[in-house]
């Protein structure tokens, strides 16, 4: 043994006191008090329940309170001082409860453990994260949005093997990100749904032999009911686990809108102008402007997976009920907070800023041979079987690589020459315009179809 802490015995039950280094190790109240104005949030609630239900008297309910307000203001101020001795956030807020109104700051505990109060307490905090993440996707879906909305016209390339595979515009391509974000908050409102259920009343494991009200303790914290079973109340923290699924799923979008971005602002591609605000520059090369921004937002997204294997890795094998395992639940689920909101508020901040080059665009949709498919179709309406119109087409594309032309650059009589079914109205279905006007179903890069998508989303944002 090092040394020992003698200023405090964590409980009668202990004749020794408790390793000064092992009272560091166990302590997380260096990182779990940021959840402190949850952890009174579920206090003045519990004291209020135990009142109405004659366990604890009016007296003591409003001693409680008042004292928990005032470390609330404390805290918020800076002037709480947090001490390791306490261990945690909840025994560190207890203690001044009780150094502030004495005995009644000791029947807070009443009916309740640490165990089902962290479970509380973490619930609490990320029902308000929730908040913040669900805004932020709106913004982004916003900006994603304005930016559709000037380019439901403009013609690029559309990729498949990031090879130029068809003509698209770039709205579509634009509403495709905003699809996978629709997607992430209807995830994470759905994942909500289990975030917001009250463990409190579990206690440590078994319940509690006070007559208490779950359910008024539910309506008061703004749960929608308390937990079923008090063993998984304590012990499960699947609702972390899925929360931070749903953070990998939008920072997997979030790094595939990067890697995009990234591209799109080399040199080699020069599809886009990223704003110089978001950028910066090379301490050695003074022509760069690197994309800092997508690729820092794709290295975070390998960050917040971490977190989940981390999560999924820490819950596995655990027996019933609580373990001191769940403790380190809390730094890869803040950390996955922080760098989710922290990654949404830089794309929403930049992504209005984002300039297209439509002349670049269109070029690079031209070289690509990226009207073949129509050429097919086209000899398909004519009645030719697909995979002959393929052969055909195939042959067309060679004579075009060879003298270096678009389809739509070489001559009636040179594409009669592959299939005597052609006539001067291939034409419409070589351009490019053509080619994306003619998808025009539901789903379809179609200017039209896409203004309508646009049209659909922003009454679905409510904008
Ligand atoms: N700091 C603990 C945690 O984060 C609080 C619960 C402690 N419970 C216990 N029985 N030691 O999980």
């Amino acid at each position: 043994m090092t040394s020992v802490n003698t200023d405090k015995l964590s409980s009668a039950r202990f004749a020794e006191a408790t390793d000064a280094f092992v009272e560091e190790f166990t302590a997380s109240v260096h990182f779990d008090q940021r959840m402190a104005q949850h952890d009174i949030q579920g206090s003045i609630a519990h004291a209020t329940m135990l009142c109405a239900s004659h366990i604890l008297t009016i007296e003591e309910r409003d001693a409680i309170i008042n004292g928990l307000n005032q470390i609330s203001a404390e805290i918020a101020k800076g002037e709480f001082s947090w001490s390791i001795q306490q261990e945690d956030v909840h025994m560190n807020i207890e203690a001044r409860l009780t150094d502030l109104i004495g005995i009644a700051g000791k029947k807070l505990h009443t009916g309740r453990s640490r165990n089902d109060q962290v479970a509380t307490d973490i619930r609490l905090y990320l029902r308000s994260e929730v908040v913040q993440i669900a805004a932020q996707i709106t913004r982004l879906q916003t900006a994603i949005l304005h930016l559709a909305e000037q380019h439901a016209d403009t013609i690029m390339p559309g990729f498949t093997h990031l090879q130029v595979a068809q003509p698209i515009t770039f709205g579509h391509h634009l509403m495709a990100w905003f699809e996978m974000l629709s997607r992430d908050q209807a995830r994470l409102q759905d994942c909500n749904k289990r975030i917001n259920m009250l463990p409190l009343g579990a206690a440590a494991l078994a319940g509690t032999t006070y007559p208490i009200n779950r359910e008024l303790t539910a309506e008061l914290l703004g749960f929608s009911a308390p937990t079923a079973n008090s063993l998984d109340s304590v012990s499960d923290r699947d609702f972390a686990i899925e929360f931070t699924a749903v953070a990998s799923l939008i920072m997997m979008h979030l790094s595939r809108f990067s890697e995009e971005l990234i591209l799109w602002s080399s040199a080699q591609f020069d599809f886009i102008d990223m704003p110089d605000a978001f950028c910066t520059g090379s301490s050695i090369m003074p022509q760069k402007k690197n994309p800092d921004v997508p690729e820092l937002v794709r290295g975070k997204a390998g960050r917040v997976t971490g977190h989940l294997m981390a999560l999924l890795m820490l819950m596995k094998a655990q027996p019933l009920a609580y373990n001191k395992d769940n403790q380190e639940d809390k730094e890869p689920l803040f950390d996955t907070v922080d760098t989710l909101i922290n990654c949404l508020r830089a794309y929403a901040d930049m992504v209005p800023h984002i300039t297209a080059k439509k002349e670049v665009m269109y070029q690079a949709a031209k070289r690509g041979f990226a009207t073949a498919t129509d050429l097919a179709d086209y000899l398909v309406r004519k009645g030719m079987a697909f995979r002959d119109a393929h052969e055909v087409v195939g042959k067309a594309v060679r004579l075009g690589l060879e003298s270096q032309r678009d389809l739509s650059e070489l001559s009636l009589t040179e594409l009669q020459h592959f299939s005597d079914l052609i006539s001067a109205d291939v034409f419409a279905c070589l351009s490019l315009e053509g080619s994306v006007a003619a998808r025009h179903h539901i789903g379809g890069t179609a200017p039209e179809t896409v203004k309508k998508a646009i049209q659909l989303a922003q009454q679905q944002l409510g904008i």
